[in-house]
């Protein structure tokens, strides 16, 4: 398994580019399913999870070719000669439950693994599972797997969420587009990752009205045609990358960054003393003073913080001055990156839900283990701003979010190797 060598090494100053969004093409790529004709999605991020999701649509039939050094996925699934996503795939990607949806929509059957838990948390599917039965399917679990079917099709229905699911609103979206009739979603996600899905599968004919919305209104269609889509830029690297000169000093601009997809985030950034501004190709961040301020923070369902941002936030607060608490309440165990934070010298307590942060003048690099994709970068992070070395270890949570994570980080400055398995 390889390791990432971070040598806490002074401000940082440049340019870092910001892919197309791995939370978005893992719903892009499904969508491919609902029709028999060509969907090409450009700006792909370049990531083992699409690797991952692209073994799976193969496992089912369709046909994934990546072009331009994997940026572009030219997709079609004109014959499925499977339907059912075996648990070896499903287990490894939880976002594989994406394929439950539109191959119920388009086939009437779907036989998919439960994907199990994750670092993170239980990560159950009921709430997918009750979407889509309120849409006509007939859904029995059976050793292990989920057998859904509906065979006249599904029937366009009212879904009511009893809280924000990104995962469960997708699947409805996706399903609701060949729906006979009409499909209402209350309580959606509002993720830009939901409005960029619907972006697409109007592009590909759908009927749909409140994207973005708390509310989204789907009139079936009865089929989808081809479409060429660019996937939207990732928020959560975007995000990420805005920390480094946070954390470290010095001015860095993210290309194709905007500010309306990390809104909330900025406005904590902002509380804390880090200066963010719009130019022509994206956003420049830096510090306003030497340090910054202790904030508090809660994770919220979009447009409030983002969790996969609250890893981050919290390498960022082990260096300010004050005590900050951070609130997680989406998944019930995300703060495993603290552990190892402490073994840097940060000051941390975790109590259920919320972690008390003591910021401290000056972390120390030490030998650490990525536990989950975001844990494992804001431990890069917090090297960055480490006296002396840090050693990431596992970084293959890393690869399945991060594209090139060293390239784009020594191109600003810092020192930062990995270290390849021997
Ligand atoms: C998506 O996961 C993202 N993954 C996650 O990003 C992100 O953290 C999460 O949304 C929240 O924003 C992808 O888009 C591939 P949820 P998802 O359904 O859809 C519970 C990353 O780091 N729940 O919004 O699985 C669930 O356990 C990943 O890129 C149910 O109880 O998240 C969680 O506590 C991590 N039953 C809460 O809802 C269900 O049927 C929100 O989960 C579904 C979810």
């Amino acid at each position: 398994m390889d390791s990432i060598l971070v040598t806490g090494n002074g401000p940082l100053s440049g340019q870092i580019p910001i892919a197309g969004a791995k939370n978005a093409c893992l719903t892009l790529m499904p969508a491919t399913l609902l029709s028999d004709e060509p969907l090409t999605l450009t700006n792909a991020p370049r990531l083992s999870d699409i690797r991952t999701m692209t073994a799976l649509l193969g496992s089912l039939g369709a046909e994934v070719s990546t072009l331009q050094d994997g940026k572009v996925l030219a997709m079609s699934s004109h014959d499925l000669t499977s339907h059912t996503a075996d648990y070896d795939i499903v287990r490894k990607m939880r976002a594989s439950i994406l394929v439950l949806g539109p191959m119920l929509a388009r086939d009437g059957q779907a036989v998919v693994s439960l994907p199990g838990g994750c670092a993170i948390g239980a990560r159950p599917v009921d709430l997918h599972l009750r979407a889509l039965e309120a849409l006509g399917a007939q859904m029995e679990l059976k050793d292990g797997y989920v057998h859904a079917r509906a065979p006249g099709g599904l029937k366009g229905g009212r879904i009511d969420f009893p809280f924000v699911s990104v995962g469960a609103t997708e699947n409805a979206l996706m399903a609701a587009t060949l729906a006979k009739g009409t499909t209402v979603i209350g309580n959606a996600a509002r993720e830009p990752e939901i409005v960029d899905l619907a972006a697409c599968l109007v592009k590909m004919g759908a009927q749909i009205d409140g994207a973005g919305t708390g509310t989204i209104t789907v009139q079936g269609v009865e089929r989808l045609h081809g479409a060429t889509h660019p996937v939207v830029t990732d928020r959560i690297e975007l995000g990420t990358y805005m920390l480094a000169p946070a954390i470290c000093g010095g001015e860095v601009e993210l290309l194709g960054g905007r500010k309306a997809l990390v809104g909330a985030f900025c406005d904590k950034l902002d509380e804390a003393g880090i200066e963010v501004t719009e130019t022509e190709r994206g956003l420049s961040v830096k510090r306003r003073e030497d340090h910054v301020k202790a904030v508090n923070v809660t994770t919220e369902p979009f447009p409030g913080f983002p969790t996969d941002l609250q890893a981050q936030m919290m390498a960022l607060l082990c260096t300010a001055d004050g005590v900050s608490v951070l609130e997680e309440t989406i998944f019930e165990n995300r703060f495993m990156h603290a552990p190892e934070l402490m073994r840097m010298g940060a000051r941390i307590d975790v109590h259920g839900g919320h972690a008390t942060v003591t910021g401290v003048a000056q972390l120390k690099g030490a030998p650490v283990m990525a536990t989950d994709l975001r844990a494992s970068v804001s431990l890069i992070l917090a090297g960055l701003a480490a006296a002396g070395d840090t050693l990431v270890s596992r970084v293959y949570h890393l690869d399945r979010g991060y594209e090139h994570v060293v390239g784009k980080l020594r191109g600003v400055g810092a020192r930062i190797e990995r270290i390849h398995a021997t």
